[in-house]
């Protein structure tokens, strides 16, 4: 079956709370997912992902804009009719039938031919590496090996959808990481185009073919891991995707346009391709903790810093230092011959200019 593409089309919702008053949890949300992609909405909590998901399910009915399957509005459809599958954080398995009857409950529902019925069961079964398990019940499962169900249950219909709510988020971490490799590579192989919901930007990363970042009930930025990284298009982008510093900074007065910034001191080029500073502005400049290089002489750095605090983590070093009144991160790769910079040392810190970004700032969730 050819996959197919995904359309949010200008969608927004709009609820009635009875404390809150009109709340607008999904605010024109557009976004076009590739036939085979699999797309993950990453947000703070109540960012309004999960009622995003729930509209491309038809459990709720968008206030206004429309969700296509392919070229046909599905918007007006009931869930059953649009051919979907979905997991969700609690696996939401029939506890009195066996592991067989729980998948094959869709295709009962469809009155596909018990012999298919078997075969597909069986098939979907020994993709999720759970075969031999048919007559077992869901209390006789571990968490993992329930999610594992409720995801062979999702796609033994042979979806064009995936629809994926936290369903790693009642596993321990371990599991999280083995599950969300198999979620990977059964989507990948499955070639369904899919939405994973999730507020871990790890998972999003690890998952994902593109990520879309959601505050507030809105998209802000649309990327790859690695274009929401490298080019986070605004301080909340950047402080959400990894790990980020955060500096003051002054654009210094009486320098020809575009004024140097200032940072603890040290005169640094104004990063390009985003906005810039006007002389004596204050601004916030941002740069990735691996990003910060430091030298054990404090003379041959940008500034000095003080070690306040340092986790050594094997394969990387991790440092908080203090700058200017300031807590600065940085990381390094580490290997036996590395000497590592103790706590109370004073060391130089090196800012690497085309790794400064300012960015547009944008308020949280409050
Ligand atoms: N049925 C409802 N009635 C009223 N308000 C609702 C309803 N469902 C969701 N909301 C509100 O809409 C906003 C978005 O909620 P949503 O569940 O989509 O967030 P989320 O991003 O999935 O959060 P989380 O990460 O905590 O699951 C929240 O402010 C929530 O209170
Ligand atoms: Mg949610």
């Amino acid at each position: 079956m050819e996959a197919m593409a995904i359309g949010l089309d200008h969608i927004t919702k709009t609820f009635l709370h009875r404390v809150k008053g009109r709340v607008t949890a999904v605010d024109d949300v557009h976004l076009d997912v590739e036939p085979g992609e699999l797309l993950t909405l990453l947000g703070p909590s109540g960012c309004g992902k999960t009622t995003t998901l729930r509209m491309v399910a038809g459990f709720e009915k968008p206030t206004r804009g429309r969700i296509l399957f392919g070229r046909q509005d599905v918007t007006g459809l009931m869930v059953n009719q649009r051919n979907m599958g979905f997991v969700f954080q609690n696996y939401a398995l029939f506890p009195h039938l066996s592991i067989f009857e729980n998948v094959a409950y869709g295709l009962r529902v469809k009155q596909m031919p018990a012999a298919a019925i078997r075969s597909s069961v069986t098939e979907v079964l020994e993709m999720v590496g759970l075969t031999g398990y048919e007559e077992q019940f869901p209390n006789q499962l571990s968490g993992g090996e329930q999610q594992r169900v409720a995801l062979a249950r999702a796609i033994v219909i042979r979806p064009q959808v995936l629809l994926f709510d936290e369903p790693l988020s009642n596993l321990d971490a371990k599991l999280r990481v083995h599950t969300r490799v198999e979620i990977r590579n059964l989507q990948k192989t499955l070639r369904i185009t899919s939405i994973y919901v999730t507020h871990d930007q790890e998972e999003a990363m690890a998952i994902s073919d593109r990520i879309a970042v959601m505050n507030r009930g809105r998209i802000v930025q649309v990327g790859t891991a690695e274009e929401l990284y490298y080019r986070p298009g605004t301080d909340f982008v950047a402080r959400f995707i990894g790990r980020i510093n955060s500096l003051p900074a002054t654009a210094r007065r009486g320098e020809v346009s575009p004024p140097r910034l200032d940072i603890c001191g040290h005169p640094y080029p104004q990063p390009g391709g985003g906005r810039q500073a006007a002389a004596g502005e204050a601004v916030r400049v941002f740069i990735r903790p691996e990003m910060v290089a430091l030298v054990g002489d404090p003379a041959q750095g940008d500034f000095p810093a003080r070690v306040t605090a340092r986790t050594f983590l094997g394969e990387k070093v991790e440092y908080v230092l203090e700058a200017g009144g300031a807590p600065l991160g940085a990381t390094a790769y580490a290997s036996a011959a590395t000497t590592l910079h103790p706590p109370g040392a004073t060391v130089g810190v090196r800012l690497p200019a085309e790794h400064l970004m300012l960015l547009p700032e944008e308020k949280d969730l409050p």
